[in-house]
């Protein structure tokens, strides 16, 4: 059989993923590496430990694999967003990447809206809003903090393109992390030649752009040696982390979106058209199928919720134990309600100052009502999500994925909220198998991202909403309440708690 590989480049590891020409899963490999975090909320990485972590799984996968030597005929990348490779007029890598969670940028996210002429006009060049994980910000951060880096700069790329580079030569992006830069005229697909002369920053140092399933080059002949791959492999461009994972979660036409309770989570619907009012709400990127974008939520912490909630309060019980214990409790956890801002929110509050809380909790209140209203208030907060994604695309098929879906009560909790019908499919692997689909496509070994996965991707589970979205509907517009009314304490508590110790 003839192969494809599949690679996800991620923050904290690089998968990799073989798949047949037929789309099933062969095997995987991985490796967890750690980004450097400084004060200030720096968060960097040298893209070599990237480089070096990728070939050494992909050794490893060559390795576990005897039947692929030679017989793998395309690869493709799904990378980490936003976060900057600077390269020079040799290529070289400037300085350490600056990545999608670092924080330094506040002051440049106000500025970018200055000289955009408000966020209107930046909404209508770029179709979203600035945030500090952005690419743009840390370009204008390097220029006004590091002008003698700034001043090398030939060209500015994502994670995954730097690996395309190191298996190529050829430097591309594609449209999926193009418009994760704020420099994309998403809505038109181009660069945004007006943004970048506002920002003063010359579009040469923007990389051409192609489709995901764009080809950029073929794998240099001594790694396709050293690798094992056929001759001539062809590396397709790939794309954005989400931008895969969604197509790899079953999302590739109008009406179909995903919902991924993972350590952060994501609701993401396909957006054939872009037809309603662009409000910032929600990230609106090009997508990964051709010629369509993608509406999607993203909250900072969402299966990491109960997480803390398992290591803060009942670290002896399993995550079994805690379903068990949460299913006893009613709907609506007995008036306890959670807010789950524990690492501020992005979508759709975009508050890097809430933080998280407990309302309601009354004598009674019993371990299950805590667990139960932890996991009602995540559900709560894609709900939030699912509100705005659903302004840009009628979802009429969800598919639920991550953690939240593996725990049956959870997965029905996400349901009831929504009182929406969620699918679970008998793939999780996300990125890695929507990138690996990707390649197939981009590569010719199937014409289409539906005969990529050769039938084998199947719905095993389907969740239907019970009797509890009466109750849920009652709390919904309370939760929604919670936050507004706390907004400007959490501002207060920040004050207070300005340059002091947290812990
Ligand atoms: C999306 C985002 C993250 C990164 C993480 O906007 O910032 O999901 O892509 O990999």
């Amino acid at each position: 059989m003839k192969y494809v590989i599949g690679i996800d480049l991620g923050t904290s590891g690089v998968k990799t993923l073989l798949v047949g020409h037929d789309g099933s899963i062969v095997s995987s490999a991985q490796v967890s590496y750690t980004p450097d975090f400084y004060p200030g909320g720096k968060v960097e990485q040298k893209p070599i430990v990237w480089w070096e972590n990728t070939l050494k799984v992909l050794k490893d996968l060559m390795e576990k694999n005897p039947e692929a030597k030679g017989n793998v005929t395309a690869a493709a990348v799904s990378g980490q967003m936003h976060s900057s490779v600077f390269l020079d007029s040799n290529n070289e890598v400037i300085r350490p990447a600056i990545l999608w969670n670092d924080t330094r940028t506040t002051a440049q996210t106000k500025e970018i809206v200055e000289r955009a002429g408000g966020v209107k006009v930046l909404l209508g060049l770029t179709c979203n809003l600035a945030l500090e994980g952005f690419t743009l910000p840390k370009i204008l951060w390097l220029k006004e903090n590091e002008p003698e880096n700034y001043a090398k700069v030939n060209k500015v790329i994502m994670p995954k393109d730097y690996i395309n580079f190191m298996l190529t030569g050829n430097i591309k992006t594609d449209v999926s992390d193009a418009a994760g830069t704020l420099l994309f005229d998403v809505r038109n697909c181009r660069w945004s030649g007006e943004l970048c002369a506002r920002m003063g920053i010359s579009p040469k140092i923007l990389p051409e752009v192609i489709p995901s399933t764009g080809f950029v080059g073929t794998v240099k002949q001594e790694l396709c040696e050293e690798l094992g791959f056929e001759p001539g492999a062809k590396i397709i461009a790939g794309g954005a982390d989400n931008s895969c994972a969604a197509i790899g979660n079953g999302v590739i036409k109008d009406g179909q979106g995903v919902i991924s309770i993972g350590t952060s989570g994501t609701v993401i619907g396909y957006v054939g058209d872009i037809k309603s009012e662009v409000t910032g709400g929600v990230h609106l990127f090009n997508y990964s199928a051709p010629d369509s974008w993608y509406a999607m939520g993203c909250m900072l912490c969402a299966g990491e919720a109960l997480n803390w909630t398992k290591r803060t309060f009942f670290e002896s019980l399993s995550f079994d134990e805690l379903n068990v214990l949460a299913e006893k409790a009613p709907a609506g956890s007995g008036g306890l309600l959670f807010l789950p801002y524990l690492f501020g929110e992005r979508s759709p509050h975009n508050d890097p100052d809430a933080r998280g809380a407990f309302i309601g909790i009354f004598g009674g209140c019993e371990k299950g009502n805590i667990i139960r209203s932890v996991m009602e208030g995540v559900a709560f907060a894609v709900r939030d999500m699912y509100e705005e994604v659903v302004k840009f695309t009628d979802l009429n098929e969800i598919f639920i994925t991550g953690g939240g879906a593996k725990s049956n009560l959870w997965g029905q909790i996400c349901s009831d909220i929504l009182n929406r019908p969620l699918k679970v499919l008998n793939v999780s692997e996300g990125p890695s198998y929507g990138v690996a689909l990707i390649a197939m496509v981009g590569s010719g070994a199937a014409p289409g991202f539906e005969e990529a996965k050769g039938g084998k991707v199947k719905v095993v589970k389907e969740i239907t909403p019970s009797e509890n979205v009466e109750v849920y509907k009652k709390f919904y517009p309370v939760f929604r309440q919670l936050y507004k009314s706390n907004k400007e304490n959490f501002k207060l508590i920040k004050e207070i708690l300005k340059n002091k110790k947290t812990k």
